[in-house]
């Protein structure tokens, strides 16, 4: 891949990772992702924008090749998949200098190694002349990580916003086009990565209010020509008003919760009430991230094994409170053989959020009349709750 031009002497000089299937070890990325690093050349100065994954090194120096002199390269988030080349741009360019926020200069050493007099600090607000451009650092922090900077380019108001506003997606439009594709990716990668600092992502979005922005250029996924489009659906996602969905997380053993699980999405559905079901026995945990964005109510459907719930169950309600939602309703439905203590372990688990427990549900064996009564009962309370979200 070649640099490709955004606005005259600003390039996009980044590496497209088509193969990637998972990140983080953790996150499934079903369209593969990209590192986007820019260039940009003035009169006196010529700035690196971030690098690559060191996997992708190659392709970075490769764009590289015919570049004499780079006088600084701005590290907006230690993360490798942005900072990973850093050391070999560094090697290649001995008298470049990086440019990073106050509380990112300790992380970089720590987790590169990068010498201290290779770094330089720069402030909230503060700018930095390339003769006939203009860089603005803004700090933008939590987007996910705390030392996270954005950077304006005041002539051509093009904001560089490294995960902030990314999408895992590897296309070769440069620009967001496929609006419903690149909406879906952006919503996943913030779902997975961003949602649980909900809050100061809010103060971000208010931060770069009054900026004008004719592009934002994250660090992963395609560029934004409309940046409303990408600033509408994060003030959308961040906001504190959940949708009339409730979100089904489950596990089945014997068939018993199962049962369960289907009579509830049918007594919801009778009330015109959303439902996402997610099956934990094979499930894409991004998906089901995603659906927990909007979703006013979790209801989780386990069996009781080995006394508590079913492994799988623990594994999702911990990513779940790990996300922190803005859910603002929790229940429990499921079967067990005998005994057990599935809803004291479960209820352990959601520390993080602030959600009112619905009455659970949970029955000996195969669910009988006046456990299916239970059921109805608790979709006839999740509608009553959300009325407000109608
Ligand atoms: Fe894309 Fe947080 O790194």
């Amino acid at each position: 891949m070649k640099v490709r031009q955004i606005m005259p002497d600003v390039y996009w000089s980044g590496a497209i990772d088509w193969d990637r299937r998972l990140f983080d070890s953790l996150i499934p990325l079903p369209d593969g992702t990209s590192y986007n690093a820019y260039l940009i050349k003035g009169t006196e100065k010529t700035v690196l924008l971030d690098t690559v994954d060191p996997s992708m090194s190659y392709v970075l120096l490769a764009q590289l090749k015919d570049i004499q002199n780079i006088d600084y390269i701005i590290v907006h988030h230690v993360e490798q998949d942005h900072s990973g080349s850093l050391p070999i741009v560094l090697e290649k360019y001995k008298s470049a200098k990086v440019l990073i926020s106050t509380r990112g200069k300790d992380m970089l050493i720590d987790h590169l190694h990068i010498p201290q007099d290779r770094i330089i600090t720069v402030e909230d607000g503060e700018t930095l002349s390339l003769g006939d451009k203009t860089l603005r650092f803004i700090y933008t922090p939590w987007v996910h990580w705390p030392e996270t900077m954005s950077t304006y380019l005041v002539e051509d108001k093009i904001l560089f916003t490294c995960d902030f506003f990314g999408s895992h997606l590897a296309t070769n439009e440069l620009y967001a086009r496929d609006k419903s594709r690149v909406y879906e990716a952006a919503k996943r990668y913030y779902a997975e990565i961003m949602m649980p600092f909900r809050g100061i992502i809010k103060k971000n979005l208010e931060k770069i209010k009054d900026i004008e922005i004719s592009i934002i250029a994250p660090s992963h996924g395609p560029l934004y020509d409309e940046p409303e489009f990408i600033i509408e659906a994060y003030e959308d996602w961040t906001s504190d008003k959940p949708k009339n969905t409730v979100v089904i997380p489950y596990i089945s053993m014997h068939n018993s919760t199962k049962i369960m699980v289907e009579y509830l999405i049918c007594s919801l559905t009778q009330k015109d009430i959303r439902v996402e079901r997610f099956d934990l026995a094979s499930v894409d945990l991004g998906k089901l991230a995603m659906s927990l964005v909007d979703a006013a109510t979790v209801v989780v459907g386990t069996p009781t094994v080995l006394a508590g719930p079913h492994p799988n169950v623990v594994y999702a309600v911990y990513l779940l409170n790990a996300l922190r939602p803005k859910t603002r309703y929790v229940s429990v439905i499921g079967s067990y053989g005998w005994g057990g203590k599935t809803l004291e372990i479960l209820k352990g688990m959601l520390t993080n959020l602030k959600v009112e427990l619905l009455e659970p549900v949970l029955v000996k064996g195969l669910p009988n009349e006046e456990d299916l009564k239970a059921i109805d009962k608790l979709a006839s309370s999740i509608a009553e709750k959300h009325k407000e979200f109608s």
